[in-house]
């Protein structure tokens, strides 16, 4: 996999040239420093009230998955108060942005990366009751997560909307209306980071593909199917549906192939 990073209304701009490729960007590299560690506990430690499994899925994930650090790092979310998280699962991006905050505020952060926004907003939706539970038992009062599916749910207003591994779970009429509908929900200039698979990834994406499967067959939606596109069909849709997007790997560290589209509506 070595997708061409490309120069269009992107956060990502600055750290990247069109020649960069997975082995360079942000979000790549081991997560060993102390502030990064800092971090990680301070985000995780909440779910250990909703329980071992909950727990220990959001280190391991919020330790390996590369977006988490690129949103930091990258300083994606930078300058969006209002963020919406469609399909948000257990609500690890909100709890993460909160622990940036946290961290920041108490001077334990790495020095190359930009401040995280203060008092930011992250509301979620999510289908399956079960990570909606562990989200409330994990993050409390504070946690904004409403159990709905994203193909009806009303989205309201936002300035950033976050979708992570799944609208490929949808088909491809939803895709087009769950897209639509964000753009509605979004000023002009409204940010969307859109994180799908890679069909060009061979092996890495079959593996990509297949964990998607056991994914959703462990959270209780039994053996689904999925509705994947190639990178250009994803961006095809995007400029219908309003957006001009750039694209960039962001599976470095994982067995996956995954690309993150940094989409902003026209
Ligand atoms: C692979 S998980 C990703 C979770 C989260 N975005 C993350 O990156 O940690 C996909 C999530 O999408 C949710 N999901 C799938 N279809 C959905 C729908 N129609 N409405 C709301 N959530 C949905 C699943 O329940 C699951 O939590």
């Amino acid at each position: 996999m070595n997708i061409q990073f490309e120069h269009r209304s992107s956060a990502l701009q600055p750290e990247a040239s069109a020649q960069q490729n997975a082995r360079d960007l942000p979000g790549a590299h081991a997560p060993a420093d102390a502030p990064f560690r800092a971090l990680l506990d301070a985000a995780s430690q909440p779910y250990r009230k909703a329980g071992r499994f909950a727990y220990k899925f959001a280190r391991g994930k919020l330790r390996v998955d590369p977006v988490y650090r690129a949103i930091l790092e990258l300083g994606l979310l930078q300058r969006q108060q209002r963020i919406l998280d469609l399909g948000c699962g257990q609500a690890l991006l909100a709890a993460w942005l909160v622990a940036a905050a946290r961290c920041y505020e108490r001077a334990i952060w790495p020095r190359d990366w930009p401040a995280p926004t203060q008092d930011q907003s992250v509301r979620g939706i999510e289908l399956m009751p079960r990570d909606v539970a562990r989200a409330q038992r994990a993050l409390g009062p504070a946690c904004d997560v409403s159990q709905a599916d994203i193909r009806s749910a009303a989205f309201g207003a936002a300035d950033a909307v976050v979708i992570l591994d799944v609208l490929h779970y949808l088909d491809a009429q939803s895709q087009r209306d769950v897209l639509k509908r964000v753009h509605a929900a979004l000023p002009p200039g409204g940010l969307l980071l859109l994180r799908v698979g890679n069909p060009a990834g061979g092996l890495r994406f079959r593996i990509t593909a297949y964990s998607d499967k056991l994914a959703m067959f462990f959270r209780g939606h039994g053996f689904v199917a999925t509705h994947c596109r190639s990178i250009e069909e994803w961006r095809e849709l995007l400029t219908e549906c309003g957006f001009d997007s750039a694209a960039a790997p962001m599976s470095r560290g994982t067995p996956f192939a995954n690309v993150l589209l940094t989409a902003h509506a026209r």
